[in-house]
């Protein structure tokens, strides 16, 4: 019997040493380590064996036993690992990457029309969501009456005190001009907020980009010029806009300028209100009313001012058409842009 066991120990280690592989190693386990095995075979034969005899026979062969099942596990290790390295693992492939945001296209408009502003000279400053109706519109020359300061146009606060959330950038106006001499150039970006109802063309919170010339002898010509430049920068060279006369409180005279409505082409539509121009900005010369608040000599100096609104902007450059589309979140249309 040890002789036996001597013999199926050289006969397995061979068989090991020869294991070139996967079939080869299944081939092993067929002819060794199954019921039928060889390894098996003598276990079978141990109940033969004298009973002095046994302990020492029994423990050899477990020995062997134990031997031959490591191999085997080693080298199935061994083929599994080889398998999934060797099996279409394509070292060129891209590793993998986490998502990436990108701006909104609100945002990335307003950097583009910041940038145009900032190449002609103007400046950028910021004032407070939190206004006053000092600021709001007194200083600018709204009448007491005006329907703006109604519950139903403007959230005012609770504070007790006056306050309100800004209606549109342009005490950014009064602000610049109390603390600065002329000449100022700048312009305002920042979020204003109406208590209107929501539709395609109009949200209760949005954004606008102010904007503020004061110096001696400015002209409506050179308001008219700036909003050309811009236009065609911001729309391309032949892009249609046209001027129509308006009124703001806090400028004379006031105009606001229109952009052939890229989303219809100008067939009319309901973003155009059927109109065939989306109007982008209410213009005009600083009210001399407006300058002397500020401490500005109206008879020295003149000004001009804007006020864009960006969503307006936005849509006619992304093609959107509905406001709403830019604030619902849905990442299909955002990553479009
Ligand atoms: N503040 C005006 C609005 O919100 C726009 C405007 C700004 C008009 C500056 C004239 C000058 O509609």
């Amino acid at each position: 019997m040890l002789e036996e066991i001597k013999k199926l120990n050289a006969e397995i280690s061979t068989a090991i040493a020869n294991i070139k592989s996967a079939e080869d190693l299944e081939n092993f386990r067929l002819e060794y380590l199954v019921k039928k095995g060889k390894v098996q075979v003598l276990f079978d034969k141990l109940k033969d064996v004298p009973k002095e005899e046994k302990p020492a026979i029994g423990k050899d062969l477990n020995v062997l036993r134990t031997f031959a099942e490591a191999e085997f596990k080693r080298l199935k290790e061994e083929y599994e690992i080889k398998a999934e390295t060797t099996a279409d693992f394509d070292l060129t492939l891209p590793g993998r990457t986490g998502f990436t945001g990108t701006f909104h296209p609100v945002q990335q408009i307003k950097r583009k029309m910041v940038d145009i502003f900032e190449s002609m000279g103007f400046a950028v400053v910021e004032g407070p969501d939190i206004e006053d109706g000092y600021h709001n519109f007194d200083a600018l020359n709204f009448a007491p009456d005006h329907p703006a300061r109604d519950m139903q146009d403007t959230f005012f606060l609770k504070t007790g005190k006056d306050h309100l959330l800004r209606t549109h950038t342009s005490p950014v106006q009064i602000r610049v001009m109390k603390s600065q001499k002329p000449p100022i150039r700048c312009i305002m970006p920042g979020r204003v907020y109406r208590n209107e109802a929501i539709s395609a063309r109009s949200l209760a919170e949005f954004h606008q980009i102010e904007g503020l010339y004061i110096d001696k002898k400015v002209s409506l010509a050179e308001l008219k010029g700036t909003m050309m430049v811009f236009a065609r920068r911001m729309y391309g060279e032949d892009s249609k806009f046209r001027f129509r006369p308006s009124y703001f409180p806090f400028t004379e005279p006031s105009a606001e300028m229109d952009i052939n409505c890229y989303i219809c082409g100008g067939a009319g539509c309901r973003i155009c209100k059927h109109s065939g121009w989306l109007e982008i900005v209410g213009c005009g010369m600083v009210h001399p009313n407006v300058l002397s608040e500020c401490g500005i000599d109206p008879e020295v100096y003149s000004g001009y001012a804007f006020g864009f609104g960006i969503e307006r902007v936005s849509l006619l450059m992304t093609g959107i058409d509905d406001i709403r589309h830019f604030y619902d979140n849905d990442v299909r249309v955002l990553k479009q842009f």
